[in-house]
């Protein structure tokens, strides 16, 4: 389990015992189930929040995806030459539970200060302990990144399986939103999974960020899962061998 930092293993504990204490195991890995199938399947449902309808939905999310979106973009913010150096703010939109912004935040020289946005009322609290339990200083607020306005820069914008949440054209407008940013000196960073129903606007995207100096990159991180996501991926029957996902990156020329 990487990054090798006790913080990771202390912030699953907590979310062990607050899960737990009100769900059992056969519980959360039925939700987890249920949840990945909503991510597959019925994609469409996300957009009302359905993905984090319910305890146990949230339990498996915070559990299983939490760690799992961690380790990956903890992996992608290693491998990205400048991306962890002269980090002040993370503008982490559609923050979760804040494990993609926690797992960026934490892996710079200098841990940055984070601010937290997401739409759905339950990931508030949950980003907040998050970042507590890096030892991150943070903000969370509740907004539509889609039309919130954002802070202003300098910041390293990410935005961690969250565009792909988005309706067509507020994704569009947003990465255009996002892509002017990287131009006044911002950065930024897109995380996406690999599954093949990114693949449609990602292509377009991924030229857009290339043009502007950016990269885009695929990632398989083999790596050794935290045992309670690996009992959960075991029991759920989904099979993480490896982490995988895709990003697009635009930092400083
Ligand atoms: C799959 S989760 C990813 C969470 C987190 N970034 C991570 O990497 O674990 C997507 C998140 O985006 C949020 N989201 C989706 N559309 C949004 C919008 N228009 N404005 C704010 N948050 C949004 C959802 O509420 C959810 O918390």
């Amino acid at each position: 389990m990487t990054p090798s930092d006790d913080r990771l293993a202390r912030w699953i504990a907590a979310l062990e015992a607050t899960h737990f204490a009100e769900l059992t195991f056969p519980e959360v890995s039925r939700a987890l189930r249920a949840l990945s199938s909503t991510y597959v399947e019925r994609r469409e449902k996300l957009a009302d929040g359905a993905a984090l309808s319910g305890t146990g939905k949230r339990a498996a999310f915070a559990l299983f995806y939490g760690p799992l979106h961690h380790l990956l973009v903890a992996h992608i913010v290693d491998q990205l030459p400048g991306a962890t150096s002269d980090v002040h703010t993370i503008l982490d939109l559609g923050c979760g539970t804040g494990a993609s912004g926690a797992a960026w935040a934490a892996a710079c020289a200098k841990t940055p200060r984070v601010v937290g946005i997401d739409r759905h009322p339950w990931t508030i609290g949950e980003a907040a302990a998050t970042y507590k339990a890096f030892g991150i200083s943070a903000t969370v607020r509740r907004g539509d990144i889609a039309t919130a306005p954002l802070p202003k820069g300098p910041a390293s914008i990410l935005a961690a399986f969250t565009m792909n949440e988005l309706p067509e054209a507020s994704r569009d407008a947003l990465m255009a939103r996002l892509v002017a940013r990287a131009a006044d000196g911002d950065r930024v960073l897109i995380v996406e999974p690999l599954a093949g129903f990114v693949a449609r606007w990602w292509n377009r995207w991924r030229d857009t960020f290339e043009s502007a100096g950016g990269r885009a990159d695929e990632w398989r991180l083999r790596t050794e899962l935290p045992p309670i996501v690996a009992k959960l991926d075991r029991a759920a029957g989904l099979n993480h061998r490896e982490i995988t996902g895709r990003s697009l990156w635009l930092g400083h020329r």
